[in-house]
């Protein structure tokens, strides 16, 4: 069997978490590959809102296995509010959530470390969700870092007191005060470990080979998107980890060759957390009504987001990247009312029109646009393609030649059930 791919083609809160429960019937295993705890994935059923940082968004199938791959990061103290949250449910995620062995672990001193680089750029700061991430991914590059599998080894606290000890010293560096801060967090975290061990670690990569092998299917979870990724985002204001296609091979161990279908998922308009490019973004009161009624505020923060216009040149090059087959589009019932609605369709860069992004964050871009009807009706009801007005597939019509990727999946609020498949 082959494994199908669910990515973020924005940056960010497309509304993959929605997408990947709606589609976790389907599958046998939902694998998480990247990220860790700077992600939120909301979903809503039995209306209630759910949010899952480490997670993956199957988890609320029981019958579902899920995987946290070897790419993610993870907070054991994060981790451990997750799972009591799932617990006050009446779930049981030990039956069916497994850890891989080489994911790496985010400790409290990176945490501060986020903390310090950030205030130390000023003005340049990423806007990062704090959670630690960039200097766990630093030190995973830096082949100092430490992995669920050292907690199974008897010399770990020294290990781990020896690494923290590293961290203080360049945070003493920085003039950073921790004070009382850093013992009470890490005293958390010890003890979050407690609830990391009840879980099943396990070799992710054998396990999935095997599962493919039995004719199990899988679907692969990505966090943030494709504008934020390591090498193809408005670098250096970026996530640390590779959020595209590709990541899910990495960060999973398996080959390439067995990818399968590559769901892209698209937010009807443009939204982005945290600082950088972007070229779209809506500094009037449009873009307040798309934070409005989009509710477009941060799942892990609970930061303002910024708003714009859906961008097809940012988009065109994610579903490149990615090769994506599917598009799955969220979020179009909060754009119902407008009489226009604006889409990017190539940029001027430094004066000059180009449809391709610059890889200088620096360069000034200005968006050219296409004005398209807007669709008066609330389509939030529709449960068929056919009942989505002509002037919204006009829309999605628009989007499909421009990017060459077919929209199979319709999301048109919040709730699992408000999802359309496309038959024909
Ligand atoms: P993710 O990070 O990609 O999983 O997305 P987030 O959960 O951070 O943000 C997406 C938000 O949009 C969440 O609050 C979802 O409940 C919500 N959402 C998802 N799909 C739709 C949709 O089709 N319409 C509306 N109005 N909200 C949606
Ligand atoms: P999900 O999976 C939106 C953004 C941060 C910041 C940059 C780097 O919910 O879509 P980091 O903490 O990763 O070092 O921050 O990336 N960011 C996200 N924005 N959704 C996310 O995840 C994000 N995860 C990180 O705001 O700009
Ligand atoms: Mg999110």
């Amino acid at each position: 069997m082959n494994i199908d791919i669910l990515l973020g083609m924005q940056w960010g809160d497309e509304g993959k978490g929605k997408v990947v429960d709606v589609l976790t019937p389907a599958y046998d295993v939902v694998a998480r590959f990247q990220g860790g705890p700077n992600a939120g994935h909301s979903l809503e059923f039995n209306g209630k809102r759910h949010v899952l940082h480490i997670i993956p968004s199957g988890i609320f199938h029981e019958d579902k296995a899920n995987i946290i791959g070897n790419g993610v990061v993870i907070d054991p103290a994060v981790f451990e509010d997750e799972i009591l949250e799932l617990e006050k449910m009446g779930l049981a995620p030990a039956n069916n959530l497994f850890i891989s062995r080489r994911a790496h672990l985010i400790l409290p001193t990176h945490k501060l470390l986020d903390a310090a680089q950030e205030s130390r750029k000023g003005e340049g700061k990423i806007g990062s969700t704090l959670k630690g991430i960039g200097p766990a991914y630093t030190d995973k590059t830096a082949r100092a870092g430490l992995r669920v599998c050292d907690l199974e080894t008897p010399d770990f606290e020294e290990r781990l007191n020896e690494r923290m000890e590293e961290h203080k010293a360049v945070l003493d560096s920085y003039g950073f005060e921790y004070g009382d801060v850093l013992p009470n967090m890490v005293e958390k975290w010890l003890k979050s470990l407690g609830n990391l061990r009840k879980f099943k670690f396990i070799d992710a990569e054998y396990e999935l080979s095997n599962y493919l092998k039995e004719g199990k299917t899988v679907l692969a979870e990505g966090a943030q998107g494709t504008l934020l990724d390591l090498e193809f985002g408005a670098y250096p204001f970026v996530t640390s980890s590779n959020t595209v296609a590709a990541g899910a091979f990495s960060g999973l161990g398996l080959a390439p060759c067995l990818t399968g279908r590559v769901f892209g998922i698209v937010k009807a308009y443009c939204t982005r957390v945290g600082s950088g490019p972007f070229p779209t973004e809506l500094f009037d009161e449009t873009g307040d009504y798309l934070r409005k009624t989009g509710n477009e505020y941060g799942a892990t923060t609970g930061r303002p987001r910024r708003c714009g216009w859906l961008d097809l040149v940012a988009l065109k090059y994610a579903v490149m990247i990615n090769g994506v087959t599917d598009i799955a589009l969220t979020k179009a019932d909060v754009l119902s009312g407008m009489p226009e609605i604006k889409v990017c369709t190539a940029y001027k860069v430094n004066g000059t029109m180009t449809d391709r992004i610059p890889a200088d964050n620096k360069a000034v871009v200005e968006p050219v646009y296409t004005s398209l009807r807007g669709w008066q009706e609330d389509i939030s009801k529709c449960r068929e393609y056919d009942e989505l007005p002509q002037t919204f597939k006009d829309y999605i019509r628009f989007v499909e030649t421009e990017t060459g990727a077919r929209v199979s999946i319709v999301s048109v609020s919040p709730d699992r059930n408000a999802t359309i498949f496309r038959k024909d």
